[in-house]
């Protein structure tokens, strides 16, 4: 990486076509950190921070070829929508109607259906340099009865990276019927660059006392409960590998955490990863109220990306997002967008080293 650049940079390089589009990989750097970007799947495709010993490595699961993002079994980087996580056999009702959705997993509704957003070329809607930050924003329009849902919606996303190696994620959306609207950005995160193959040795800290009880078909029974006495405490930093094996039908983690509130501002610290080894720490801030810790629990070793094959565990994801299937639990914030509202929601990932 250059450091010829005291102010935060943006440059872009051509990636290829795909779907008959031209998709873009946008370079957001500043003097410590640079973040790839895609309008493929609005994807994070790589981001490459310092560790403690000055070694840059990019601390993202994702891959080279641009055709591996056309299949990318596990969302490797790409915004989820328009409904993040499962709805329950891909049903819900809206306004007295029964709105069925397509069914992509088992019997549910994931991560907005066979061809979510993240299945989608974004188009290029801003990108702007300033003197402390750099962005880029894309936009997509989901028109009315992808994947079942109603109404015409017309999304954007912008990536923002400061000179506080700070990369934030702003999500905007407007509809023309009432719809649900759940976005999230699906990065899987090890901090020693892969160097470890799984994260087991990273800590985590998540700021939620309560955790959504699950099913047996992965989706919330409504139950909302304290994560107190239950290998979901990570209410002071624990190391992952600890408590990974409590939870042998979903392989690991893949458990919605409710996150505490911060009264004083809209962005509270939902967050703490650390990886002891290399010193890189990412802090993630959002305004959403739940956030999906999943830990790679199916990744086999067949799927092969920027660092070699993927092993299971190899890294986590932390989907700041609205809780699964909220549209079936009224007594969850709820997440029905109606005409003339506006969706805005904001994630901000803090890079640092200790
Ligand atoms: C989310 C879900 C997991 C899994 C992954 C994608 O984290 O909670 O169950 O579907 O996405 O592999």
């Amino acid at each position: 990486m250059s450091d010829n650049h005291k102010n935060p940079f943006l440059s872009s390089e051509f990636y290829g076509i795909i779907q008959g589009k031209e998709v873009y990989r946008y370079i957001l750097q500043n003097e410590t950190m640079r973040v790839i970007i895609t309008n493929l799947a609005g994807a994070i495709i790589a981001i490459y921070t310092k560790s403690r010993n000055g070694s840059e490595k990019n601390i993202v699961a994702g891959f080279n070829d641009i055709k591996d993002y056309e299949e990318n079994p596990y969302y490797f980087g790409c915004v989820i929508g328009r409904n993040a996580n499962r709805i329950a056999n891909g049903k819900f009702v809206l306004n007295g109607k029964t709105i069925q959705l397509s069914v992509n997993d088992g019997i549910n509704h994931l991560h907005g259906g066979f061809n979510g957003f993240n299945g989608k070329v974004w188009k290029l809607s801003g990108a702007q340099t300033e003197k402390d930050e750099v962005s880029v924003e894309f936009e997509y329009l989901s028109t009315d009865g992808e994947e079942g849902y109603p109404g015409n919606l017309l999304v954007k996303i912008k990536y923002t990276l400061n000179n506080k190696n700070e990369l934030s994620v702003e999500y905007n959306a407007d509809t023309d019927k009432a719809t649900p609207v759940s976005l999230t950005n699906h990065s899987y995160f090890n901090l020693s660059g892969f160097e470890s193959s799984t994260i087991h040795e990273h800590l985590l800290y998540v700021n939620a006392k309560n955790y959504t009880e699950k099913n047996v078909n992965n989706t919330p029974t409504g139950n909302i409960l304290p994560v107190a006495d239950t290998p979901l405490d990570f209410r002071e930093p624990k190391k992952i590998g600890k408590d990974i094996h409590q939870f042998p039908k979903d392989n690991g983690f893949d458990h919605n955490f409710v996150l505490r509130k911060n009264v004083s501002g809209p962005i509270v610290p939902a967050a703490q990863l650390k990886d002891p080894s290399s010193g890189r720490t990412v802090t993630v801030y959002t305004d959403q109220p739940g956030i999906q810790v999943y830990t790679a629990n199916f990744w086999d070793g067949t799927v092969e990306g920027t660092h070699g094959a993927y092993q299971q565990h190899g890294a986590i994801a932390l989907e700041t997002q609205a809780f699964p299937d909220s549209p079936n639990h009224p007594s969850f914030p709820g997440t029905i967008l109606q005409p003339g509202q506006h969706y805005f929601s904001k994630t901000v990932y803090q890079f640092g080293i200790e």
